[in-house]
């Protein structure tokens, strides 16, 4: 039989060369090859295609309705919250990766979940960045220390699989893939191809033994998962933890899942004990002070497959030297300097001398275009110093004509408002709601001069 060949595997992009070479052929990067062992699989199929005679091992086809009946039942993490992430709950034989900041709360939110599912599953709980004592600690203080689950301090994958299988797990942790090392693979831990053959080897073991296995992640500066993003698409969902510096408040979101909607939010708050989940999140984004302040506004943003009432500010400043600034965090600043241009050419409002900064308050990022319309009241209620009423709610998208455009879910928006308590709203003519809602004054606006009218010629 042919010699398996070695592999070259470029610390950099992460891509495959049969030989070595100073150079990587495939992202021009230098002295960035290592080489691996080739893997079974790697050497099986080279065997076959040099010729020598062995059969490929081809799984026999499952007819759909079969396989259907088939699906074991999705895991409950013990938080709602989390399962709604998910897309209903932990699928068996799936590989998560929980990324996040260190320090932000991904060891506790894992080691409740694990100990929730122990409660009726073998569960293995592996971690290479703490003793077990240690975790015992942790679990005492999150008051979990009775549960039946399984820790392991380890950093050496093949002896992590080793006990989960011989455990039959049902759901395995590993904390996390920068710690972790495989016999493959001839760099230390947290180098690019040790993270890839990690993951993929993790992926292989639950796919072959319908384990859930949830990989966690450091996040690096530049705010991917381990710095390369090749972990992303070897796993089937990814979850981020977002977080202000100093709340307490964490959101779980979904950026990849095979197995349910992606930007579905999830809720916690860190407490003495834990992680506790948040049920009505509208309210922790709204623990704003009675009084109005010039700068602020409330928002129906519908991020993560739920209206949710979140609180804009906006501040201006003359500029003091240079180029203005135009900072915003939780949104898109580019698009907030479009704003800025529209604000001048068609409402008349120049902020072309000042400096600009706009934050979404909580620490959420909102990728939607909704918050358009309420920034620009923001910033036009802290440049004349003027408030907005406390008890006014607005959206809507804006267009580089200055027309204000509608946008998804509007009666959804319209009724949370309601709910908790807004009396007018300011939205796109084409969000009018049919049927008026009690209670909240809608007044609808085609253009932004419009919208300024009708912000600031209401008292509170
Ligand atoms: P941790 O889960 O270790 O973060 P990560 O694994 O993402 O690096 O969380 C660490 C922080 O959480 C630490 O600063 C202390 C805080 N914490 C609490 O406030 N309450 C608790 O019950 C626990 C376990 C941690
Ligand atoms: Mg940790």
């Amino acid at each position: 039989m042919a010699r398996a060949s070695p592999v070259f595997i470029c610390t950099a992009c992460s891509g495959e060369t049969v030989k070595w070479q100073g150079q990587c052929p495939l992202c021009g990067e230098w002295n960035s090859l290592e080489q691996r062992a080739s893997s079974a699989r790697h050497a099986a199929g080279r065997g076959a295609q040099g010729g020598a005679a062995r059969a490929l091992e081809v799984p026999p086809p499952r007819r759909l309705d079969a396989a259907v009946a088939g699906i074991e039942k999705r895991l409950a993490s013990g938080y709602e919250e989390l399962d709604r992430v998910m897309g209903g709950g932990i699928v068996p034989g799936s590989v998560t990766l929980l990324g996040g900041d260190p320090g932000i709360g991904k060891s506790t939110l894992l080691l409740q979940v694990a100990a929730n599912v122990a409660g009726t599953n073998a569960v293995v709980y592996a971690s290479g960045e703490e003793s077990v004592s240690q975790v015992a600690l942790r679990a005492q203080r999150l008051g979990i220390e009775g549960r039946k689950l399984e820790v392991i301090a380890e950093s050496n994958l093949d002896a992590i699989l080793a006990l989960a299988s011989e455990r039959k797990g049902t759901l395995l942790v590993v904390d996390s893939i920068q710690t972790i090392e495989s016999n493959t693979v001839a760099t230390s831990a947290g180098a690019v191809s040790q993270l890839r053959e990690c993951t993929a080897e993790l992926v292989r073991y639950a796919k072959s033994t319908s384990t859930a296995v949830i990989i966690i992640g450091h996040v690096t500066k530049e705010g991917t998962i381990a710095g390369p993003r090749m972990l992303e698409h070897l796993v089937d969902t990814v979850l981020y933890f977002e977080s202000e510096a100093a709340s307490r408040y964490r959101i779980v979101r979904a950026t990849k899942n095979r197995f349910g909607a992606v930007n579905e939010l999830g809720f916690f708050a860190m407490a003495e004990s834990g992680l506790k989940e948040v049920r009505n999140p509208s309210a922790i984004f709204l623990s704003r002070a009675p009084e109005a302040a010039p700068g602020s506004i409330v928002t129906v943003t519908r991020e993560g497959g739920r209206p949710l009432l979140i609180e804009l500010q906006a501040l201006v400043d003359r500029m003091r030297f240079g180029a203005p600034r135009r900072i915003a965090q939780g949104l898109d600043s580019n698009r907030v300097a479009m704003l800025l241009a529209v604000m001048n050419r068609h409402a008349q409002v120049s902020l072309q001398e000042h400096d600009v900064f706009v934050n979404v308050v909580g620490g959420i990022q909102i990728s939607e275009t909704g918050w358009d319309l309420p920034v620009v009241l923001a910033l036009a209620s802290s440049l004349s110093d003027r408030t907005v009423p406390n008890s006014l709610i607005s959206f809507g998208e804006i267009g580089l004509t200055g027309e204000v455009r509608p946008v998804a879910y509007g009666d959804e928006r319209l009724r949370e408002a309601q709910k908790q308590g807004f009396k007018v709203a300011v939205v796109p003519r084409e969000n009018t709601p049919r049927k008026p809602l009690d209670g909240l004054h809608v007044i609808p606006v085609a253009r932004v001069g419009e919208a300024l009218e009708a912000a600031f010629s209401r008292s509170p």
